[in-house]
């Protein structure tokens, strides 16, 4: 079920767009959006980025598997996890990257991004990795690039952001294992701006999550969420008891529009993680955030530094995640479990 507070608009992305991610092979040509894929893809995701974890590990991180392969990062909104993760992932992967500064590109002197997308293109480019502050901005651009060039959405708006929503999937499986259907996972806070929120929420359905649940005020929720096969709770002790993984997200004050909360301070008092609030959660719960984290506003420090938090882990997964996804689509004949090349 789509949100409809979260569908990028029809002349952004065209009404095939929910279709295009897969190939005629069923395989994974785009990455735009963790809805509407089964299991099956998303855990050949996982079980691919474990095999370059493992790489990430070894002194030699690279292997030779994108070679000759060249991906641009186009980010249009600012980013430092995402894009630095991508660049490296990349790397690892022997592709040539191109990061483009769209603050000193031609995209600051009126150049529309279609035109910015067709000039990149011609330089033979095999994949953008697209972050932009518009929803859908990365579905246009799939439908809009050659056949031969793979999208990956880095983040647009408040739609979606898949493979944030990836790494935090790999995160939860490497601490809980592999039947998410045991979990009770619980994501608390600015629901209504979170692009991780919505992408996090179709990958745990989407893997059977035992049970999903959101917490937040509800000035910060969709008014259709339930929609999305979730719990709904406005009490944060109640939300997490018994929870195995809980999910922080950041008050996206940017992307607000009016007073949607009295203060900071009340945010904090009412819905900010501390270790005393994290009793009610099982006690070998897990304490995500895909960041950037504003301490003392969703999470006290000592929970984010704390020895549940796994907030740095994250990170770290976020790299073998994307190397996994960037094979998936551009070396499409790749398997899991075939990752670790000509290591020389
Ligand atoms: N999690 C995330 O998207 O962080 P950045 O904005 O730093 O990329």
């Amino acid at each position: 079920m789509v949100n409809k507070a979260t569908k990028p608009t029809d002349n952004l992305i065209g009404r095939d767009a929910w279709n295009i991610q897969l190939d005629n092979n069923g395989h994974l040509k785009h990455f735009l959006t963790t809805e509407g894929l089964g299991t099956d893809i998303l855990t050949q995701i996982l079980d691919t980025a474990e095999s370059f974890a493992d790489i990430n590990e070894k002194s030699v991180k690279k292997v030779p598997l994108l070679r000759g392969k060249t991906i641009v990062n186009l980010f249009f909104e600012a980013s430092t996890r995402t894009r630095t993760t991508f660049e490296l992932a990349a790397k690892r992967l022997s592709a040539d990257v191109l990061n483009i500064n769209i603050s000193t590109s031609a995209t600051s002197k009126g150049e529309t991004l279609l035109d910015t997308l067709q000039n990149i293109q011609a330089m033979h480019c095999d994949m953008f990795v697209v972050r932009h502050s518009d929803s859908g901005a990365a579905h246009y651009i799939a439908n809009n690039v050659a056949p031969n060039i793979s999208v990956i959405n880095a983040g647009d708006g408040s739609h979606a952001h898949p493979t944030q929503a990836m790494l935090d999937m790999f995160t939860i499986r490497r601490n809980k294992g592999a039947n998410f259907g045991n979990l009770r996972v619980a994501i608390v806070g600015d629901i209504l701006h979170s692009r991780v929120a919505r992408s996090q929420i179709h990958a745990l359905n989407n893997l059977n999550t035992g049970e999903v649940r959101v917490i937040a005020p509800k000035t910060l929720l969709p008014v259709d969420i339930e929609n999305m096969g979730v719990n709904v709770f406005h009490d944060l002790h109640t939300g997490i008891k018994n929870a195995d993984v809980v999910i922080m997200l950041r008050l996206q004050k940017e992307r607000m529009q009016g007073a949607l909360l009295p203060s900071e301070q009340e945010y904090f008092k009412l819905y900010g993680l501390t270790e005393e609030k994290l009793q009610a959660a099982k006690s070998d719960v897990i304490v995500m955030h895909p960041g950037p984290i504003n301490r003392g506003v969703e999470i006290d420090s000592t929970v984010a530094d704390g020895k549940h938090s796994v907030i740095l882990d994250q990170v770290s997964y976020g790299i073998a995640v994307r190397m996994a996804v960037m094979t998936m689509t551009l070396g499409r004949e790749k398997v899991a479990g075939d990752n670790t090349g000509d290591n020389k």
